[in-house]
């Protein structure tokens, strides 16, 4: 059964804010769409007793962001008592078990959700979950997260200028979202994997290059210099640079790639956007980007 009630945690949010209105677009495949939105921010456990309303939808998807993303085993858990049968985890980047992902701080609440889910499955068998894995969303790649300034077309890159990564723009995300929404689970587990392109740090300059016709400075670092960044936020308890260091690490060496079989073609009504239009876009109007 294909599920026709969803409901959509982190709305408002980088992956959320172009989610919600696919949804919408497609409103005439679902029943009930719901949106919650957390207004006891600084109380976010709170969120799970919330989570009480939950019942009556079958599917949560789970947009939540990196200070959130380890409140998923109790909303999890608050979710099954009010009768969801699907959970989508806030995941959509790179394949956790890649290299040495799965022990990388950066995707440290993603593992430790992923734990959860499938012990929950293994108890319930009317309990499925889906994985969806994209690499990264295009429109995160050249931020400044990643060392990478648009205005003053200067970049510090951990990494080499041939090191790829995997990218697909955030609205093509959505739409891959939604198909897989309205395709019946057939395992208590399943992973999707959408691949957008493979691209290197060069290619990406030559692309912001020319959309902005300005010419960008780039300097690269080794990944152990983001190792020792990594130490220090540490020390100095910053979550958010610790955080950033260790996602400059993955990125740095490789790990942003996603590996194959990939489920494009199930879904050939979506044609994904090449990236200088996805920028072209993005620059034009970056209020919904970290630019
Ligand atoms: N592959 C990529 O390149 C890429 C890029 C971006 C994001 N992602 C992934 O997409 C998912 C969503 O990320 P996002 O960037 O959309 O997230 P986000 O914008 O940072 O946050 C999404 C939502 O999470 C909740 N939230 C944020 N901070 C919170 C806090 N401190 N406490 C409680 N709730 C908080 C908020 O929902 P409420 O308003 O309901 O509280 C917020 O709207 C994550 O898994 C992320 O890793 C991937």
């Amino acid at each position: 059964m294909a599920f026709n009630s969803v409901l959509v945690l982190g709305p408002t949010g980088g992956l959320g804010q172009f989610l919600v209105p696919e949804l919408i677009r497609r409103k005439s495949n679902f029943t009930r769409i719901g949106a919650f939105i957390d207004l006891t921010r600084p109380q976010s456990a709170e969120k799970a007793r919330l989570m009480q309303d939950s019942s009556g939808f079958q599917v949560v998807v789970a947009c939540l962001g990196n200070h959130a993303i380890k409140n998923q085993p109790s909303l999890i858990d608050t979710a099954l008592q009010a009768g969801v049968q699907h959970w989508y985890p806030s995941e959509f980047g790179a394949d956790l078990t890649v290299g040495d992902n799965w022990n990388e701080r950066y995707y440290r609440d993603k593992v430790l959700t992923r734990e959860h889910l499938q012990k929950r499955a293994s108890e319930n068998p009317t309990f499925s979950y889906t994985y969806f894995l994209n690499g990264r969303f295009s429109e995160w790649a050249p931020i400044p997260h990643f060392g990478i300034d648009t205005k003053t077309h200067t970049a510090h890159i951990v990494g080499s200028p041939d090191m790829e990564q995997s990218l697909l723009g955030v609205a093509d995300v959505a739409k891959y979202l939604v198909c897989t929404l309205l395709e019946p689970p057939t395992s208590q587990e399943r992973i999707y994997r959408f691949l957008g392109e493979n691209i290197s740090w060069t290619t990406i300059f030559s692309i912001l290059e020319k959309i902005q016709g300005v010419k960008y400075t780039a300097t690269f670092k080794s990944v152990e210099k983001a190792r020792e960044n990594q130490r220090k936020a540490i020390e100095t308890g910053n979550i958010d640079e610790e955080l950033a260091a260790s996602h400059q690490v993955i990125q740095g060496t490789g790990r942003t790639l996603l590996p194959g079989p990939y489920d494009n073609d199930k879904f050939p009504e979506v044609v994904p956007k090449g990236l200088e239009e996805t920028w072209r876009a993005m620059l034009e109007e970056t209020s919904k980007f970290l630019l």
